[in-house]
């Protein structure tokens, strides 16, 4: 099975694969807002503090399984000789499912929102109307979930393309595209009279915003970024050739990550700012604040456009990486690349009719007082994400240890530094991290 494995056709296709995954709705919808609720500038530079030292730890970790064993998230831990540690992939394939079935309800509703800004339905519209839109938008009971299928289907087609004609090709095309787009909105965005008290809130720290609950949202939203503790960086790895130099790589994949993120926020920050909104409206930012302000922006349908369609791309390679486990773990058991990838699109999709529902007609099921989608968030970003990365961790310190070394390329300074941070002060943040997120400490 090892000789017929597929693999990246160069490194650079793999790096904008992986960044392709890290890069999505968490950089573009989610960093910028949680920015503006957590104080700018400050937040950022503990942002960047957090993702150098343990994000890229936990990163080039999940790529050191994946190369070394060249297997799937659960079957790298039977070939390692540890299969006890399967119980890593098994959850990682669970919050596979359970992320890309609400990733696309709303990815699709970022592509509603290519068609409605295109189409002019948010033109001349007040405060309350941008609300409105929104609310009754999400909660329509078939609307959203077309969206969604049409998301599902895009994800599938791709993902059945394979790894090189498929995500790597992806990758390619659609990350560079990204960045240009990106670009044109930032000059936009600073460009607009009013825009420096925007960019002074975003690059000027107070340093006083920071406490121990803008620490735990720096942490989270680090490892929901890229894309850690839930075996994609561990199936990405493993279809790279024992030639690459995997410190590199995930230094280059957090960096791209990182710098899309503080992009995302130049770019819609000052544009808030300018157009006198509020830069704290939370998830409401993308799909309430933002239209209005480019409703009331020179130009603004061609940049609204492109901004959602902008973040349709950066949903897309995403999603087809939280596909890609499932399937290689199916490929593995025997089951056809085309089989697994209709199946797990079916399954996912029928998973997130309850999330989108959560939004109208089901908005008063509840559990634990959520909504079904905030369920489903709270129960991946908050708990197995953090739990897959945890393990990693602890796996790739302790019981790997001198051939986790190996494997990244020898016993110099960075590697041991790589190993304690992984040993010791991942796991210490992590279980910080988890205990925060289930109310049992407060910080
Ligand atoms: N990193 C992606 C984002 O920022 C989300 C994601 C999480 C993708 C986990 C794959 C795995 O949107």
């Amino acid at each position: 099975m090892t000789s017929k494995r597929e693999h990246w056709g160069s490194r650079l296709g793999f790096i904008m694969a992986a960044a392709g995954s890290a890069v999505g709705l968490g950089n573009i919808w989610k960093f910028p807002y949680v920015t503006g609720e957590n104080g700018g500038a400050a937040f950022i530079i503990l942002y960047l503090a957090l993702v150098f030292t343990i994000g890229i730890s936990v990163l080039g970790a999940e790529m050191v399984i994946g190369r070394k064993s060249q297997h799937d998230a659960v079957s790298s831990f039977k070939k390692l000789g540890t299969p006890g540690w399967s119980v890593i992939g098994y959850m990682g394939i669970l919050a596979a499912f359970v992320i890309l079935s609400f990733y696309a309800v709303i990815a699709g509703w970022t592509i509603a929102y290519i068609v409605k800004t295109v189409s002019g339905s948010f033109s001349g519209l007040d405060g309350d109307g941008f609300t409105n839109a929104f609310v009754g938008f999400i909660a329509d009971p078939v609307q959203p979930l077309i969206y969604a299928a049409i998301f599902m289907a895009l994800t599938a087609v791709i993902v059945m393309g394979g790894i090189k004609q498929g995500i790597e090709r992806a990758g390619k095309i659609l990350m560079p595209l990204l960045f240009i787009i990106m670009i044109a909105l930032v000059v936009r965005s600073v460009t607009l009279p009013g825009a420096e008290a925007g960019i002074s809130f975003y690059l000027e720290p107070d340093f006083s915003k920071i406490t121990g609950s803008t620490v735990m949202a720096a942490l989270g939203q680090a490892f929901f970024s890229l894309s850690l503790g839930m075996g994609v960086m561990i199936t990405y790895g493993s279809y790279l050739s024992k030639e690459e130099k995997l410190g590199k790589s995930s230094f280059y994949v957090g960096f791209l990550d990182t710098a899309v993120a503080i992009i995302a926020g130049l770019a819609i920050l000052p544009a808030v700012f300018a157009m006198g909104m509020d830069p704290s409206a939370g998830p409401a930012l993308t799909f309430i604040t933002l239209p209005a302000v480019f409703d009331s922006m020179p130009g603004g349908v061609i940049f609204g456009g492109l901004f959602f369609f902008l973040l349709t791309i950066a949903a897309l390679t995403s999603s087809i990486s939280l596909m890609e486990p499932v399937v290689s773990f199916a490929g593995e058991r025997g089951i056809s690349r085309g089989k697994a990838v209709i199946g797990t699109a079916v399954i996912a999709f029928i998973l997130g009719v309850p999330s989108s529902l959560s939004q109208g007609v089901m908005s008063d099921v509840t559990f634990f007082g959520k909504g079904f989608l905030d369920l489903m968030d709270f129960f991946t970003a908050n708990l197995l994400l953090p739990l897959g990365g945890m393990l990693v961790s602890l796996y790739v310190g302790w019981v790997m240890g001198a051939k986790a070394k190996e494997e990244m390329g020898g016993d110099n300074l960075l590697i041991n530094i790589w190993i304690i941070i992984l040993r010791f002060v991942a796991p210490a943040a992590i279980a910080l991290i988890l205990l925060n997120g289930l109310g049992i400490l407060s910080l």
